[in-house]
């Protein structure tokens, strides 16, 4: 039987770019195979390698839900050489996929429970990927509240759909690190806006991703407000290479990012880190 190379990706075109921020595009591709578009299914949180001939590849999450199948969407902060060059595409361009990959958020775990989503930039990418899943799930998920920040209102990704996940139920607060001119909404850093608002830990999972400074004083907030570290999950960004645990690069203790993660409980972390 004829084995095809996990290196090998699928070729997709880009159907429409948005641009987010000053800094990160969103890009929403179709697999050119239709089957394969039809066929393909994820979880929440799992990533893609998306690649430019010539240039290389490079990790990001899939940040549209696997329950709206049109296409799959992909947020890119530019940062480097792949990045730059993922910017330059327009509709109709071609670029290489390698997806899904890794292991993405219990879902069916949070059924019945109360859930904070906590965001910080580019961070809410894997966020509003379940976040949308659970509003295209609705009745399975008790409150939902999102705290979502960013250096300024110019730097708040998804503008365009806020609104939808107000009507769906979500206590949505927004926050920007300073005064702006019209802004009406929270001014202070994340883990701030986290102990003022104060949500209660009883039957309620946190899911935090953001830069890694915004995470470690969320964890130190989420701990102080009595969440365990079961009730806490959070999404790794380590660099990886192959994505599927063959290359050895994303390991921490005993554990691959590219298989094991990149989605981990607290409780999961501290027993990884105590394993180096
Ligand atoms: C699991 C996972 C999910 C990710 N999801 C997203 C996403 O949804 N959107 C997004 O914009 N980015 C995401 N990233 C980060 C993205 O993969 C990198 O920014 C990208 O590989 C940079 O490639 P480049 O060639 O443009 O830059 P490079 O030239 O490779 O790097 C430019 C700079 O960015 C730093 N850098 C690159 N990769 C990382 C990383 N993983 N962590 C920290 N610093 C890094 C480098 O050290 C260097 O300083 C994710 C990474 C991982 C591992
Ligand atoms: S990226 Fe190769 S083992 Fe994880």
């Amino acid at each position: 039987m004829h084995v095809l190379s996990p290196y090998r990706p699928d070729l997709a075109t880009v159907q429409e770019v948005i641009q987010e921020t000053a800094t990160i595009k969103t890009l929403r591709i179709v697999f050119d195979d239709q089957k394969k578009m039809q066929s393909f299914s994820f979880r929440p949180g799992q990533v893609g390698q998306l690649s430019i001939f010539g240039v290389g590849e490079s990790t990001f999450v899939i940040n549209s839900p696997p329950t709206r199948k049109e296409y799959l969407q992909f947020s890119i902060m530019r940062v480097g050489e792949v990045t730059h060059r993922l910017h330059q595409l327009n509709h109709g361009d071609q670029v290489g996929v390698r997806a899904p990959l890794g292991n993405g958020f219990d879902h069916e775990a949070m059924k019945g429970k109360d859930i904070l989503f906590i965001g910080g930039g580019i961070g809410m990418a894997p966020l509003r990927t379940l976040l949308l899943y659970m509003l295209d799930n609705r009745r399975d998920y008790g409150d939902i509240m999102v705290i979502y920040g960013a250096r300024s209102p110019r730097d708040l990704c998804y503008q365009y759909e806020l609104d939808e996940w107000k009507a769906g139920g979500v206590n949505l607060v927004l926050t920007v690190d300073n005064e702006f001119p019209g802004w009406k909404e929270r001014v202070g850093f994340v883990p701030t806006v986290l102990s003022e608002e104060s949500p209660m830990p009883h039957n309620r999972v946190a899911i935090v991703c953001g830069p890694p400074i915004m995470i470690k004083f969320v964890l130190f907030g989420l701990k102080e407000l009595g969440f365990d570290d079961e009730q806490i999950v959070t999404t790794l960004e380590k660099r990886m290479k192959c994505g599927v645990g063959i290359c050895g690069r994303c390991n921490i203790g005993s554990k691959y990012v590219c298989v094991d993660g990149p989605v981990f409980t607290r409780a999961q972390l501290n027993e990884m880190v105590t394993e180096l």
